[in-house]
């Protein structure tokens, strides 16, 4: 089963926490009528069910997250990134200045909502004079369905958010908390599943693609952020989890220190001789 679910969705589930998959997939067996898992195993496998296959990978996928989860990568974002994306954007055109965004497994909404309230904060005149974009996608239809409504419990507020950003950004429901359409507005939700090829997405300025590929195999981790590359502009940006490093993959990208947090760039010289020695002293 576990290697079905590596299949699915790329997640490795570790032979030892088997009890987990038990667990998360015994509602979705009794419902199917299986009765037993090696039935819904042959069940899954052979009938192409996207439904089923859906309802797998929601129950099996974790989704945790927060608002400005690590802070320090929302700082560089805004205090580091998106004024020199700025600067060298506005250079180039005339016109509204363009600027697009992936929050590349985003779950139930918070990182892309912090990524806008980030860029609100910076460009107080964003929904006037800019062109900005975020495409905020995940594998789960549940997680993406939560995150397009924008409907947080008092619970989900609590972690993370910061009190003057809740005051502007959201309206109190009876239940809890949502998102003002302003905000709601420059974020755009759709289901893609990262294993598969990434078809008219991109280029983007910048990339959080977080606290994910360390759930997959190296190979497969390996052709994520290769691929990544290809969507990312030249001097675009990538952040990946805090506890996460590209250290091993390759001369692709360099990282870049500011805030006390490390993100990446893609490195021109990555071909060569010289850039591998210099990467390698960076790191
Ligand atoms: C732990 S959450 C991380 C959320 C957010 N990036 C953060 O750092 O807070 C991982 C998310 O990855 C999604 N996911 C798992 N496999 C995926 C895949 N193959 N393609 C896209 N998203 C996937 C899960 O549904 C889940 O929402």
């Amino acid at each position: 089963m576990s290697r079905l679910i590596r299949d699915l969705c790329g997640v490795v589930i570790d032979e030892h926490k088997g009890y987990l998959i038990e667990q998360r997939l015994t509602p979705i067996a009794d419902e199917y009528n299986c009765k037993s898992f090696s039935e819904l195993y042959h069940k899954l496998r052979y009938t192409h069910d996207e439904n089923f296959e859906q309802k797998v990978i929601d129950a099996i996928t974790t989704q945790e997250t927060l608002f400005f989860r690590d802070t320090l990568p929302y700082e560089a974002l805004q205090y580091k990134v998106l004024p020199e994306l700025i600067d060298a954007r506005e250079k180039q055109v005339i016109g509204k200045t363009r600027i697009r965004i992936w929050s590349a497994a985003c779950s139930t909404g918070q990182e892309p909502y912090s990524i806008a309230m980030v860029i609100c904060e910076l460009i107080p005149d964003v929904h006037e004079n800019w062109d900005v974009q975020i495409l905020a996608t995940d594998i789960s239809d549940e997680a993406i369905k939560q995150a397009s409504r924008g409907e947080y419990s008092e619970y989900e507020i609590g972690r993370g958010m910061k009190p003057e950003m809740l005051k502007k950004y959201f309206i109190k429901t009876p239940t809890g908390w949502k998102v003002r359409d302003e905000l709601r507005s420059l974020i755009a939700f759709r289901k893609l599943n990262l294993l598969k090829p990434f078809v008219g997405v991109g280029p983007f300025d910048v990339i959080f693609c977080r606290n994910i590929a360390i759930y997959f195999e190296p190979d497969v981790r390996k052709d994520l952020f290769k691929r990544i590359t290809e969507v990312l502009t030249p001097d675009g940006y990538l952040f990946v989890g805090s506890s996460e490093s590209l250290i091993d993959i390759g001369p692709q990208f360099k990282p870049l220190y500011h805030c006390r947090t490390v993100f990446y760039q893609p490195n021109k010289f990555a071909n060569t001789t010289d850039t591998l020695t210099t990467v390698a002293a960076a790191t």
